[in-house]
């Protein structure tokens, strides 16, 4: 199949839903805990991590709020060797907003936020995750990418037998711009 990587812009100024999407600040690290912390099957980090995401990360990471309360997050930092390359970390919408396109927004809007040098986002993703799986399935629809898969920690070589292997997910490259 052949992508077209030519310049992509989406769509992401009208919000009909009152959610407000912003950069995470240093404050909102106890809420992305409590978050994450009812958003299973995530992983919970310390509270220490969010706090680092929600600063010295935040530019590559989204926050989603509704009526002051967080209700959506992605966590996300540039690969250190391959700055083109987001990889997106964790990925927590609360369940009273699901189902109705706010993890497939905040990825369109933080990638706009980024612009164009960013060209690739890295994820991993669990088998057994079909929601995960989808949302990122629909992402490289949207940005007209192709999406590969290969084996990113393995059970057993990496998490000694304590958590399912996590396929690292590779979609690029794209060509996005922000919206003026
Ligand atoms: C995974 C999660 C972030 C999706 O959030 P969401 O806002 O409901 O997702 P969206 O509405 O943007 O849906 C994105 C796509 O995934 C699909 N999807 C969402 N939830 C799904 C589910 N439970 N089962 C199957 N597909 C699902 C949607 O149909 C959509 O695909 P489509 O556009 O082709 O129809 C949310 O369910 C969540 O926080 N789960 C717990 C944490 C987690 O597993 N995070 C994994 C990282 S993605």
């Amino acid at each position: 199949m052949d992508y077209d990587t030519s310049i992509l812009t989406i769509d992401t100024n009208t919000d009909q839903s009152n959610i407000l999407f912003r950069e995470p600040k240093d404050t909102d690290g106890s809420a992305v805990f409590e978050l994450i912390n009812r958003c299973k099957p995530l992983d919970v980090n310390s509270m220490y991590c969010n706090l680092l995401q929600c600063s010295h990360f935040a530019q590559t990471s989204i926050a989603a709020e509704r009526s002051g309360e967080i209700i959506g997050f992605i966590s996300g930092y540039r690969l250190p060797q391959q700055p083109d390359t987001l990889f997106v970390w964790q990925v927590a919408v609360d369940a009273s907003a699901r189902g109705m396109g706010l993890a497939s927004r905040m990825l369109t809007t933080l990638l706009q936020r980024l612009g164009g040098d960013i060209r690739h986002l890295h994820t991993s993703i669990t088998a057994s995750n079909e929601a995960s799986w989808n949302t990122f399935r629909r992402l490289a629809e949207t940005l007209n990418a192709p999406l590969n898969s290969s084996m990113m920690f393995d059970r057993e070589r990496h998490f000694g037998g304590a958590h399912d292997s996590e396929s690292l997910v590779h979609i690029g490259p794209f060509n996005i711009t922000s919206q003026e």
